[in-house]
């Protein structure tokens, strides 16, 4: 039997046609929501942690094959040392709450970035989550942790480097695909759809190479208060574009 979520005429129209299979997420506005009700600033990154689970269930619901979210970026560390190290505890108790119901849903948990730069208290119960995980199938939930998509770029480049002077990349131009291939996210489809909250219109370094052809939609809505219904809203919309990757509208499919 359909459960309530699975009625939901938004969640029924969006079951009509293709979802994104690749969702990014820059969720931002966690301390605007704080600071607009008197409260620390890690109080809004708190409440943040509660929209990552209801967004997670929601994409995983709906059939979404991938879900990547910037958690922390490698400029993040710049902010003051007590927001950094609130994050971290957070981070922490959010892959120790999470790891059962992770599990039960057959998420697969996986996480990018200069993963050596996080603490061990966080990089541990990050590792252990993402060895039990490893075996599941039903969507690739990826944390982007002191992330950058500049700073991957560079990796890749540094990689493909190492491996032309070890003698281990065959000889022939570095297309697209050997490229994509040294990047923290190889394995992953292209990222369809970015979404990004709290009213800000930037990329912030996040995907700038698996991005290339998505479509971003930015809302206003601050990220503690971006749900379910915000979720299913954006796939709508990311549903009604025209995705054209060069071509004219007229050389589409029908
Ligand atoms: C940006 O908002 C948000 C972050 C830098 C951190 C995002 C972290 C979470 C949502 C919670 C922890 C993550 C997980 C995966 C459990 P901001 O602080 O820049 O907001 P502002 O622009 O309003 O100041």
């Amino acid at each position: 039997m359909a459960t309530a979520a699975e009625r939901d005429p938004l969640e029924l129209q969006i079951r009509e046609r293709p979802v994104p299979a690749h969702v990014g997420i820059i969720m931002d506005g966690n301390g605007r929501w704080a600071e607009e009700r008197g409260l620390p600033r890690l109080e809004g990154h708190r409440e943040g942690s509660n929209s990552v689970r209801e967004v997670t269930r929601t994409a995983r619901r709906v059939g979404v094959q991938a879900l990547t979210l910037y958690a922390f970026s490698a400029q993040n560390w710049s902010r003051p040392a007590d927001e950094v190290a609130g994050l971290m505890d957070l981070l922490r108790e959010y892959l120790e709450s999470e790891r059962q119901e992770i599990l039960e849903n057959g998420i697969r948990l996986e996480a990018v970035g200069e993963l050596d730069r996080l603490p061990r208290f966080v990089r541990a119960p990050l590792e252990a989550v993402r060895e039990v995980s490893a075996g599941n199938r039903g969507m690739v939930l990826t944390l982007a942790l002191s992330y950058g998509g500049q700073e991957e770029i560079a990796a890749a480049a540094e990689s493909l480097v190492q491996r032309a002077r070890a003698g281990t990349l065959p000889p022939g131009p570095i297309d697209v695909d050997t490229f994509a291939r040294e990047l923290w996210t190889c394995g992953l489809p292209p990222v369809d759809l970015v979404i990004r909250t709290s009213g800000e219109t930037r990329v912030s370094n996040f995907m700038l190479w698996q991005s290339a052809y998505a479509e971003f939609i930015f809302v206003d809505t601050l990220w503690p208060e971006f749900r379910a219904r915000q979720f299913l809203a954006a796939v709508l919309e990311y549903q009604h574009r025209e995705r054209r990757f060069g071509l004219t509208s007229a050389q589409l499919p029908k």
